[in-house]
């Protein structure tokens, strides 16, 4: 199993990282800095910009407290901060690409990160293709000269499959591309994609960095090289997040290695559980040795977070209703890394490669923080719907 890269313990880190209580008469958070003015205390200073603040567009006390904080977990230069997950996809494109460069972004991406790119994108002269989550170093021959941009989510959004991210940063590398990785999934705990030859690592920290469903917010962390030209776009965009959800995700992090073991654990349990169930043709979790990708998971990975997908055996979509309207526990609703389980059908239409075949639907759970036997009986419910269906 792969480690975190880190000698301190996760849980030291997450308590600790941010901000130093020293710097506001030793209260142990940071401030919630409302603000757009800032003052300067004369002509020159303010015609230089001499001071460590100069705007609120452009950071505070409370976003340098959680930016900091991503910045030790994730080993990165730089993090900005944005209002959403998605414009912590949207705005690092943004900042990398222009008209007439390819993208290359794997096929079982989060359905928005593809609509921006095939709306957006497109428009601006972007030229946009989509390679197979299974590519690994055989996308060196998807390679244009005109290549900027390599775009990976792994584990794949609502079908799992794992890359072989090291492999494929290779590859970009040797033609100048960058290489970005949505790596909401795994957060930076369980996998650091900088350590893995990303130069970008992309998280929705409306999931389990904020854990309680009431959050939406994004981080864009970067390495070296790529940290000014991020951070430029940043400033350019004016895309800054309100400082009272910035908060709520710095004082989600602390509890948020406690939460992922829980939903870990949970998770995993009732995967294994699904996996004797009649009505199950497969489970979809990469930390399942039954996985196809279960070695490359195990190499890269350390440790797996509370959402995976379940194949139903046979039917479609009136068993795949059945099952979703079975439920008592679990909620219809998108999004995930809160404390509640959740379900949703998933959708493959938008996929051109990595679409199956698979043996019947497909649901999507996210295992919450409530007690594995009323998910296990509230997911039975399901399964004997579907099979009644
Ligand atoms: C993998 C992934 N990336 C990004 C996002 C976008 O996050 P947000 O809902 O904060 O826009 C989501 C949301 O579901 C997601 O699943």
């Amino acid at each position: 199993m792969a480690t975190d890269g880190n000698e301190m313990g996760r849980n030291t880190r997450l308590a600790h990282s941010g901000n130093n209580p020293h710097d506001y008469f030793g209260f142990v958070n940071p401030p919630i800095v409302h603000a757009s003015t800032v003052l300067y205390p004369n002509a020159s200073a303010m015609a230089a910009r001499s001071q460590k603040y100069t705007y609120g567009t452009r950071g505070t006390p409370t976003t340098d407290a959680l930016a900091h904080a991503i910045d030790a977990l994730e080993g990165s230069a730089g993090t900005i901060i944005v209002p959403s997950g998605l414009a912590a996809v949207t705005v690092p494109l943004l900042a990398f690409l222009s008209a007439g460069d390819h993208i290359l972004i794997v096929d079982s991406v989060y359905h928005p990160t593809r609509n921006f790119a095939d709306t957006m994108l497109k428009r601006l002269g972007v030229e946009v293709e989509y390679y197979a989550p299974h590519a690994g170093a055989s996308i060196a021959s998807l390679i244009k000269p005109n290549t900027k941009v390599v775009f990976t989510e792994s584990p794949a959004s609502n079908t799992f499959e794992v890359q072989d991210v090291p492999a494929i940063a290779k590859a970009a590398h040797e033609t100048g591309a960058i290489v970005m990785m949505d790596n909401t999934w795994a957060t930076p705990l369980y996998f650091r994609p900088l350590d893995h030859g990303v130069d970008i690592s992309i998280h929705a920290a409306t999931k389990y960095p904020a854990g309680h469903s009431d959050v939406l917010l994004g981080t864009v962390s970067a390495n070296a090289n790529c940290w000014k030209q991020l951070c430029e776009t940043f400033y350019t965009m004016g895309c800054c997040a309100g400082p009272d959800d910035v908060y709520q995700v710095l004082r989600g992090l602390r509890t948020m290695g406690v939460r992922l073991d829980h939903h870990q654990k949970s998770a995993l349990a009732i995967a294994v559980w699904l996996e004797g169930q009649p009505g199950v043709a497969r489970v979809l979790h990469p930390a399942l040795p039954s996985h196809p990708d279960h070695a490359v998971w195990k190499r890269d990975f350390s440790g797996s977070s509370g959402i995976f997908s379940i194949v139903l055996k046979g039917g479609g979509q009136r068993q795949q209703h059945a099952f979703l309207d079975a439920l008592k526990i679990f909620g219809l609703g998108y999004s995930w890394g809160g404390y509640e389980s959740l379900a949703v059908p998933v959708f493959l239409g938008d996929r051109t490669v990595a679409k199956g075949p698979y043996d019947g639907p497909l649901i999507r759970l996210q295992i919450g923080l409530e007690d594995v036997e009323d998910l296990k009986a509230d997911i039975l419910r399901g399964l004997e719907a579907a099979a009644a269906a």
